[in-house]
């Protein structure tokens, strides 16, 4: 047997021997749910969960986005009511991703204060108490092209996206946002933005960086959402390589340089290294995205009879937490605040 050959530890072997015995029986400590309960390692709280938002134009609108089962488009109107029952199911943070109605090349209407996404956080701070309001900072949602930033000639321009991308965290603080959330994944965005947001005033607003995002075939479901997918070309020049590892520390490390309070790695569940990683070597608040991608692969399980959904979603949540998350959005994060009120409860 493997565990006995000579290269393995005197403590293994010894573990071993003694459970030959049957001295030492793992199985104590999982006869009832009050003892596993007691040894559990990982927990998950409803404070730890974030629940993203899609404001769109209109008014009256709540459309079910149709690869998101559960997830809809609201307009500004129906915000404030869906915030409520949010809070009201113990989540404390929101993030807010806007739809513009109508998109030109330099996406311009990113930094209309009049826009569905600034008139949703003025609406939430004025009439939702003690909800944490983060906005999503890119260009994708806002260009007629669906690219993250500025285009000339389908290359994807730095310098002159980061300056817009700072316009637009400095529109969300003025709206009222507490936490800007860029993700475009441009270097430099992260100093600019805070120089920005400093010049204006606003040095309390905080910074969580989607720093380690990479270019993934999980976002299929949220361009469906937004409406954001590029019309041409992808997001490989400046979306990360899922082969790399050490590359997203380096992203990680830059971010936190540039001012990043908090850093994400996106997407989760196939990152879970890269969230270990983070966590571990930085020790900064770390965050998880369960992508879009991530929950309809659940949802269309569960839909089929194939998996039960309400395990399955606990066992990812948990999953991500046990690598190092503190902090995790998810389109989940109701189900699962529901469920653990309901269990702390009963
Ligand atoms: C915008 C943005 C994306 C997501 C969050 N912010 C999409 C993308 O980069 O194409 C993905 C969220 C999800 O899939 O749930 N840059
Ligand atoms: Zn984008």
């Amino acid at each position: 047997m493997a565990l006995t050959e000579p290269e393995h530890g005197h403590f293994r072997e010894k573990v071993l021997s003694n459970s030959l015995q049957l001295t030492r029986r793992l199985r104590r400590l999982r006869r009832s749910p009050e003892i596993r309960n007691l040894i559990r390692e990982t927990r998950l709280t409803p404070e730890m969960l974030v629940y993203p938002l899609f404001v769109c134009p209109g008014s009256g609108v709540r459309r079910e986005i149709p690869s998101m089962p559960g997830i809809f488009q609201i307009s500004v109107d129906e915000v404030v009511k869906e915030v409520n029952e949010t809070a009201k199911e113990g989540i404390r943070a929101i993030l807010l991703f806007g739809q513009p109605a109508n998109k030109d090349e330099d996406g311009s209407s990113a930094i209309d204060a009049a826009a569905p996404v600034q008139s949703a956080i003025r609406m939430i701070k004025q009439q939702v108490p003690n909800i944490l309001v983060i906005t999503d900072v890119c260009l994708c949602q806002y260009t007629s092209h669906g690219h993250c930033g500025i285009v000339n000639n389908e290359e994807i321009l730095n310098d002159p996206t980061v300056a817009q991308l700072a316009r637009v965290a400095v529109s969300h603080a003025e709206a009222g946002a507490d936490v800007v959330a860029p993700s475009d994944m441009m270097d430099g965005r992260v100093l600019a933005i805070r120089s920005a947001l400093d010049e204006a005033g606003f040095q309390d607003i905080a910074i969580m960086s989607y720093a380690a995002k990479y270019c993934s075939a999980y976002y299929g479901p949220f361009r469906d959402a937004v409406d954001s997918t590029p019309t041409f070309g992808d997001r490989r020049t400046h979306q990360m390589d899922p082969a790399n590892l050490e590359e997203a520390l380096r992203e990680v490390a830059l971010d936190l340089e540039e001012g990043a309070d908090m850093v994400m790695v996106k997407p989760a569940l196939h990152y879970l290294d890269v969230i270990t990683r983070v966590k571990d070597e930085f020790g900064y608040p770390t965050v998880a995205y369960h992508v879009s991608g991530e929950y309809a692969m659940l949802k269309a399980a569960a839909q089929n009879g194939w998996l039960d959904e309400t395990r399955a979603m606990m066992e990812c949540l948990t999953a991500i937490k046990r690598a190092g998350a503190d902090i995790i959005i998810t389109y989940y994060a109701r189900q699962a605040a529901r469920l653990l009120t309901k269990s702390r409860n009963s």
